[in-house]
């Protein structure tokens, strides 16, 4: 039996990487699901290949009209949100001395107050439905530990960690779950920036920073997103209905707590 049958869902950031994984993996579990991006066109594409399962929403998670419109779209098309997944993120990096203003705000406002904006858009949604729900951060093993050049995303990512602690606190009374990921190093689009960051401020080859942070990971390559999606239907479906505030490593054994 399909684990999230007859359930709706809005994935943030979900017209590609992990988040298009997602979708992919709770529509073949029955839901029907809401592609919101900021790359519209993208989420369009992601949607086509999907199927009619699948719904394209534009949405910027750093602006409120932007996050009622697309709970509300999603909301509209599909009847309500059982599963909000808050996925959208962006990565930065520079030493301490050279962080700029301008990138502190942008990273925090996608990633720290787009993620807890969205989640009480949601939480909203969810109450006023009165069946519970389920709401799912995506945290990093950033978010475990500082990193001499990244000092933003990982602070960003220890607040998504500390949010969803709160949150969860806060919804269980209404049957609303609040948990997070926290994956490794995931090869796609996202590391393809972080290496050439890193190529940049290391003053490496372009693809060896991936290369040294795949053979880091314990398990002995870097991860896919499909490495992920066991964690993301467990934690949306009935299975996880008594965790509560959790942050699971995903990540071939790189952070063991
Ligand atoms: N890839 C990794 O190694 C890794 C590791 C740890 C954590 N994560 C986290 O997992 C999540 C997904 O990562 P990914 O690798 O798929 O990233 P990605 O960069 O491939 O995808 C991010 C998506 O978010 C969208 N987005 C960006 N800004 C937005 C905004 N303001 N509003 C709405 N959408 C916006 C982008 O258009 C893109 O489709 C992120 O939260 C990321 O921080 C990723």
């Amino acid at each position: 039996m399909k684990r999230l049958n007859g359930k709706t869902a809005l994935i943030t950031g979900a017209a590609r990487g992990i988040g298009r994984a997602f979708a992919e993996a709770y529509v073949a579990e029955g839901a029907r699901v809401a592609i919101a991006d900021i790359d519209i066109e993208r989420a369009r594409a992601t949607v086509a290949a999907i199927g009619p399962a699948a719904l394209a929403v534009p949405m910027d998670v750093t602006d409120p009209d932007s996050i009622t419109g697309a709970v509300d779209a999603t909301c509209a098309a599909l009847g309500g949100i059982d599963i909000l997944v808050n996925n959208a993120a962006v990565f930065d990096l520079a030493p301490i001395t050279e962080i700029t203003r301008e990138s502190y705000e942008r990273v925090f406002a996608i990633n720290v107050a787009g993620t807890l904006f969205t989640l009480q858009a949601g939480a909203r949604v969810m109450i006023a439905q009165g069946r519970g729900g389920k709401i799912i951060n995506m945290a990093s093993q950033a978010g475990r530990r500082g990193e001499a050049l990244v000092a933003v995303y990982c602070a960003s990512k220890a607040a998504v960690i500390s949010l969803t602690q709160s949150a969860a606190l806060n919804l269980i009374e209404h049957g609303i779950t609040v948990n997070a990921i926290a994956p490794g190093v995931v090869d796609g689009e996202h590391w393809d920036g972080v290496d050439a960051l890193f190529a940049r401020y290391e003053n490496r080859p372009p693809g060896e920073k991936k290369r040294l942070a795949g053979q880091a990971v314990p398990h002995g390559r870097m991860g896919r997103a499909d490495d992920l999606i066991g964690m993301a239907v467990f934690l949306a479906s009935a299975d996880s209905d008594y965790v509560v505030g959790q942050t699971y490593n995903v990540d071939g054994g790189n952070v063991l707590s």
